[in-house]
């Protein structure tokens, strides 16, 4: 195995402990914004350690260049379908993990914000930017589950099943996020940021 894909394999074991629990989280969302909360705050006493979060933000860099490096390197002797899928969904995963993580740093640094569900659904509520945001997330989680899958080199019908996987959570965490499911009242706060100003 060559040294990006090592370094690859080795940060994707870094990010995937934190993936899954921030999947869950926000599939608690579908019991009521205050589960997605609670869950957020017990979450957090772990991933917001500064050593925690840290090597985090370091694997996500690592991911995303050791990707996009393969997936450039590669382009030439990429042959069938699953490859170019796997290719093709990690791009896009590089591309969101740096917009994502840039946002969310941005929102805590400079927009002085708790990154919590509301900052994440505000998008979601005001338009234009839903037409954005729907799409912009649903790809993330989707091509999240068909990059593993891919990954995993167990054949065709594990990608499908996981790909099938993927579209389903990718709708029900885009619904809930937009209020289609639970009820959901974005803060003034969130939204200000998008230029809404609420009236009284
Ligand atoms: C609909 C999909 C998603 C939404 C709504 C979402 C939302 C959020 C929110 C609100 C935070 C801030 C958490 C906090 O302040 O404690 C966050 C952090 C983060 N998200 Fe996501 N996320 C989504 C999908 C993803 C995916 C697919 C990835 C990776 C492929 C990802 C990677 C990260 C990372 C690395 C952080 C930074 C954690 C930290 O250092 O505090 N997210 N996301």
């Amino acid at each position: 195995m060559n040294a990006p894909r090592r370094l690859h394999r080795a940060a994707a074991g870094v990010l995937a402990v934190f993936l899954a629990v921030h999947i869950a989280n926000h599939l608690a969302a579908l019991g009521g914004v205050e589960a997605h909360v609670q869950f957020m705050e017990r979450a957090r006493r772990v991933y917001r350690q500064p050593v925690v979060e840290t090597v985090l933000l370091l694997g996500v860099v690592l991911q995303a260049l050791s990707g996009l490096r393969m997936v450039w390197t590669g382009r030439h002797r990429r042959r069938g379908a699953l490859a170019w899928l796997q290719a093709g969904s990690g791009a896009y995963l590089a591309l969101f993990l740096v917009i994502h993580v840039t946002a969310m740093l941005a929102g805590r640094a400079i927009g002085g914000l708790d990154t919590n569900f509301y900052f994440a659904a505000a998008g979601l509520h005001v338009w234009p930017f839903v037409l954005f945001f729907a799409p912009y997330y649903f790809l993330a989680v989707a091509a999240l589950f068909v990059h593993v899958g891919c990954a995993l080199r167990r054949g065709q019908a594990l990608v499908a099943w996981m790909s099938g996987a993927g579209i389903v959570v990718a709708a029900l965490i885009v619904a809930v996020l937009m209020g289609a499911m639970v009820p959901v009242a974005i803060p003034a706060t969130y939204l200000r940021t998008f230029g809404v100003v609420a009236s009284s």
